[in-house]
């Protein structure tokens, strides 16, 4: 295990070349399949799919629309078979002028925004390994699940019943219909499934018509600015206009826990962990069995946030245990991180040349912003901290970080993995230049971060830290591959998810190859005489992204995110055919791959 098999890594699969294709490229001996698509069938009796025909009623039965995360939960073994998983995936936005022919988009019709609610959200879908080696959906009564943007989610933690999150509509500030803009997420050790809410700040209109200069600023720091919404929501529903109802917005913004196993179970909104454009959150179980969540807020110069529970995981599956757990993320304290690097700075001179003691690293804390009723941040309430967190963290001196998307522990080695996906701004006027943590300026490639905990306590207030990569082209001088043979790589740009295969190996899917290539996974060992020797695993789709990265001993699965997503295209003008071919309209769907 580990660092056997002669000195390899069981990275034994040929590296896919860079391209262009409008498929799915994997390596030689591999074979792949579409597991679920865009308006495939997840409930009993959905309609199948039709494209020149789609109503709300049939997409709140189907796989919704641009699939993000990817997360599979074991079935219990009553089931009789271990090959069976709850599949969960994200419907992060909808893009209508791909969804629809003639799209108005300064005049949707009521049914195509009604459409959009229904392929917002979640699906959870029972899945099957098939003989050959890939996935098959079953449309199991019991189990499969939409959650749209019209499904009831209950706010938990210390900010629940807010002022704040008080609405005409709920007076209480505990409950909100819908979750959205969900990018990445995680599966917890209790069996649930955590999801970041993103970007939500697009879909609500008219802060312009704001008056109270606090309100103001609050919606400013979240981008959210501006008339008429890009989707117009606002006109068929009153709470997406913020001159009507100025406090749905903060009833967005949060991390969000459903229960795939639980089906009846109201999914929840965990105020702390705190409000901001969540990518995601991924739990580890301290050694002393206190749980902590790592977070990014994928923002230029936003920050990395830490959650740590006050009570200990209950082991076991009981029914006791599961719903104990599943309120573990209620109570806790809320950290944001502070780096420092060791180096000189006139040695961080955004060449990308490695500083003289041969590392990007150094020391770094988590400082807190509140624990429950208790805030640590002067000026602001607890409940202030957990509403507001960008802005309370911001008073407090954390790093300006490189847009941090996934966050996500190594369950064997406790260490972290950030993606800092890119920021073309870094060094503009009037902002931060390099640093050691964030080297480049205009870094358009983005870097990879690793995180060790003092003493491998996940729980620790302090922590050392290393960029393991920094992207882009292995033969550019600004690149680096934690000191690997820079000739024997892949070239690697806008590193989005991560995850770890069982020997934990690093798995790293790109969004935005700013290299002219297609996006697509790689995996990269991070211990031993392998560390940083990157492997381009898979390519997807011409205009697509990669996420959603499931890595097992027996398959892969990604998820294919808007495929043919490309200047000038659109329904009318399809630049791509995946994965149904022809002349067909592209649909985002998750994929398998197994080895031949
Ligand atoms: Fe939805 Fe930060 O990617
Ligand atoms: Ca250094
Ligand atoms: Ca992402
Ligand atoms: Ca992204």
């Amino acid at each position: 295990h580990g660092h056997g098999h002669g000195g390899r890594d069981d990275l034994d699969f040929q590296p896919v070349a860079p391209n262009t294709e409008d498929r799915v490229v994997a390596p030689r001996g591999y074979d792949q399949g579409v597991v679920i698509g865009w308006g495939d069938p997840v409930l009993p009796g959905a309609p199948r799919f039709d494209f020149a025909n789609q109503s709300a009623a049939a997409q709140a039965m189907q796989f919704g629309y641009n699939n993000d995360f990817c997360g599979l939960v074991p079935l219990p073994r009553r089931w009789g078979s271990q090959d069976r998983w709850l599949m969960v995936s994200n419907h992060e936005y909808t893009t209508e002028s791909f969804m629809f022919l003639g799209y108005d988009d300064e005049n949707p019709t009521r049914e195509q925004v009604e459409i959009a609610w229904a392929a917002h959200g979640l699906s959870v879908v029972m899945v099957e390994k098939e003989r050959r080696g890939g996935l098959q959906v079953r449309l199991d009564r019991h189990y499969n699940r939409r959650i749209t943007v019209n499904s009831e989610f209950e706010v938990t933690g210390p900010a629940a019943g807010s002022d704040y999150l008080k609405t005409s509509a709920d007076p209480s500030g505990r409950r909100v219909f819908g979750t959205l803009n969900n990018c990445a997420g995680g599966v917890t050790p209790w069996g649930t499934i955590l999801s970041g809410e993103e970007n939500y700040n697009q879909y609500f209109a008219n802060a312009d018509q704001v008056t109270d200069p606090v309100t103001k600023q609050r919606l400013a720091r979240y981008g959210i600015s501006g008339g008429a919404s890009g989707r117009r929501w606002e006109r068929f529903d009153d709470r997406f206009d913020l001159a009507k109802e100025p406090n749905e917005v903060n009833r967005f913004g949060w991390v969000v826990e459903i229960d795939p196993l639980d089906p009846d179970s109201t999914p929840v909104k965990h105020t702390a962990l705190g409000r901001f454009k969540h990518e995601g959150a991924n739990v580890i179980v301290a050694r002393d069995g206190h749980v902590v969540a790592y977070m990014g807020d994928d923002e230029r110069f936003d920050y990395i946030y830490k959650f740590v529970s006050d009570k200990r995981m209950k082991r076991g599956n009981s029914r006791y245990a599961r719903e104990y757990n599943k309120r573990l993320l209620d109570s806790g304290t809320l950290y944001v991180a502070k780096f420092r690097g060791d180096s000189p700075a006139d040695e961080i001179d955004g060449s990308g040349q490695v500083p003289s003691d041969g590392e990007f690293d150094g020391f770094g804390e988590w400082i807190p912003l509140a624990r429950n009723d208790r805030s640590f941040v002067d000026g602001f309430t607890a409940e202030e901290v957990y509403v507001f967190t960008r802005l309370a963290a911001d008073t407090v001196g954390p790093t300006k970080m490189d847009r941090p998307e996934d966050v996500e522990p190594s369950l064997r080695s406790r260490k972290i993995y950030a993606a800092l996906t890119n920021n073309s701004q870094r060094g503009n006027p009037g902002t931060e230049g390099p640093t050691e943590m964030n080297p480049r300026p205009a870094n358009r490639h983005g870097h990879v971060l690793e995180i060790e905990e003092f003493w491998g306590d996940n729980t620790a207030r302090r922590f050392r830290w290393k960029l393991l990569l920094v992207c882009g082209d292995p033969e550019s001088p600004d690149t680096y591959f934690a000191g690997y043979d820079k000739s024997q790589v892949s070239p690697i740009s806008c590193p989005d998810n991560v995850a770890f295969d069982e020997r934990g190996n690093l798995w790293i899917s790109t969004d935005g190859n700013a290299l002219g290539q297609n996006d697509g996974l790689f995996a990269v060992p991070v211990e031993g005489r392998e560390r940083g020797h990157v492997k381009q695993f898979l390519t997807v789709p011409h205009g697509a992204e990669t996420c959603g990265p499931v890595v097992t001993d027996d398959f892969v699965l990604v998820s294919v995110q808007h495929p043919g997503e490309l200047d000038g295209a659109s329904a009318d003008n399809p630049l791509s055919h995946w994965p149904d071919g022809g002349d067909s309209q592209p649909r985002p769907a998750v994929v398998a791959v197994w080895k031949d």
